[in-house]
């Protein structure tokens, strides 16, 4: 089979490293990829938001398979595109792909089905978002509507914060027109734990539980980011909250969604945090997480490509999914400065020898050498029998790569290491 994958981070290289060992997959296409992943995959210059583009390449090439990984693409109707044209695709359409493209929809939907997660009020006018502040209790949480790259969240502890917060949103346009609706809500607290699950719209397929470590510096300091690592299973994450989350959260939320008219197929992500009064969904993503995937699919045992084709046809109850028993995490290296601005075109040097799998996002080619080209810049991530091995495993891996002002945590698994003591 010809497969086509839209995107170009670690993510997409991850997805891309699973689906090759399977022997449906003839060629596979990135659009764009990057440099870092040109031993596996053909990597074509067209950005994962022309759709235009993607879909007249698969239509030259004649695609039987396409995978939409990021949010942009999905929310603006790639796969609604691609499906037009005849190719199947791994993903949601734009009317289920809403569920991560507005906090208000995802919100209401929530409340609608009683899918527990945190009070909340909508606002698009200024003055009565303030006047709400007078009324809640602080810490609160301050959302941006729209997709804004997972900047747009602002704990406030106080109520100054609160309000400078909702003016940058709602008359700064900080995060453009995704500012000009607001979400306040509830501060909860509680471990978070990422789940990732297959589904085809009838049936839902929990993937090993992950955790995501989001803020920059070491001890979860400093600013949010994309992701700086993560690790897989999450040792809260007990069977009891699993079989919990199932009833009370995931069989739910694919019912809401059939309900509207909306059927969700493909990877469903459930933000969690597991609070005092029980698991609560914090953000639905429509997509794989990024750099969940980097621990998740290296524990896949199954078929990768054969589970998605599955999603995407409706037969995803007669799949078989299996996760090995070991562990796996995830450290990424970023340019230092990252989150806020860095230097990018740094050459990059792995040493031989590497015992990890490396997963690249930023970088490009300079004059035959990879250099750096983004935040990060990418992902090492080692897979063995525990936890702590593969903590160690990647750490010892990420002394082996090189590059001018790289930044990374050295703390990564720590808070669920001490979990498991
Ligand atoms: P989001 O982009 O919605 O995932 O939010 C980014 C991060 O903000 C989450 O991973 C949480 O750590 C935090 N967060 C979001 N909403 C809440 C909330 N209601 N209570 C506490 N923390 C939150
Ligand atoms: N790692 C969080 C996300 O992919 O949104």
């Amino acid at each position: 089979m010809k497969i086509m994958v839209v995107g170009g981070g670690g993510r997409e290289h991850a997805i891309i490293k699973k689906i090759k060992q399977s022997p449906l997959a003839e060629i596979i296409y990135a659009l764009p990829g990057n440099a870092g992943m040109r031993d596996d995959a053909v990597c074509v210059d067209i950005g994962a938001k022309d759709l235009d583009g993607i879909v007249a390449f698969a239509k030259e090439k004649q695609i039987d398979y396409a995978i939409v990984a990021p949010d942009d693409p999905l929310v603006l109707g790639a796969v609604d595109r691609l499906n037009e044209i005849g190719v199947p695709c791994f993903g949601p359409r734009a009317n289920a792909a809403i569920i991560e493209g507005s906090k208000i929809f995802s919100k209401n939907l929530m409340k609608k089905y009683r899918i527990p997660t945190a009070q909340y009020e909508v606002f698009t006018e200024l003055q009565a978002a303030l006047a709400y502040l007078d009324t809640v209790s602080y810490p609160t949480v301050v959302k941006a509507d729209g997709l804004a790259l997972g900047k747009g969240v602002v704990i406030a502890e106080t109520k100054d914060e609160a309000v400078s917060a909702v003016r940058s949103m709602m008359e700064d346009h900080l995060f453009g027109d995704s500012g000009s609706r607001v979400v306040i809500e509830e501060f909860l607290t509680g471990p978070e734990v990422s789940v990732l699950a297959f589904t085809d719209g009838k049936c839902v397929i929990p993937m090993i539980s992950s955790m995501d470590h989001k803020r920059a510096l070491d001890g979860d300091k400093g600013l949010n980011t994309g992701g700086m690592g993560t690790i897989a299973p999450n040792p809260y994450y007990t069977d009891a909250i699993a079989k919990q989350c199932m009833k009370e959260i995931f069989l739910p939320t694919i019912q809401a969604m059939n309900a509207e008219g909306r059927t969700f197929q493909g990877c469903l992500y459930f933000g969690l945090m597991l609070t005092p009064n029980g698991p609560k969904v914090i953000e639905y993503n429509c997509r794989f997480g990024d750099p969940e995937t980097q621990v998740v699919l290296p524990l896949l045992k199954s078929d990768l490509l054969t589970i998605m084709m599955a999603c995407t046809n409706g037969s995803l109850a007669e799949a078989t999914v299996e996760f090995s028993d070991g562990a796996a995490c995830c450290v990424i290296m970023a340019s230092g400065g990252y989150p806020k601005s860095y230097q990018s075109g740094f050459e990059i040097t792995v040493e031989s020898g590497m015992a990890a799998e490396v997963y690249f996002a930023g970088a490009k080619e300079s004059n035959g050498q990879l250099v750096t080209a983004g935040g990060r810049v990418l992902g090492v991530t080692a897979v063995s029998k525990t936890l702590s091995g593969a903590i160690a495993n990647a750490y010892e891996n990420v002394g082996k790569i090189h590059f001018e002002k790289a930044h990374y945590r050295t703390d990564i698994g720590q808070r669920a290491l001490n979990a498991l003591k």
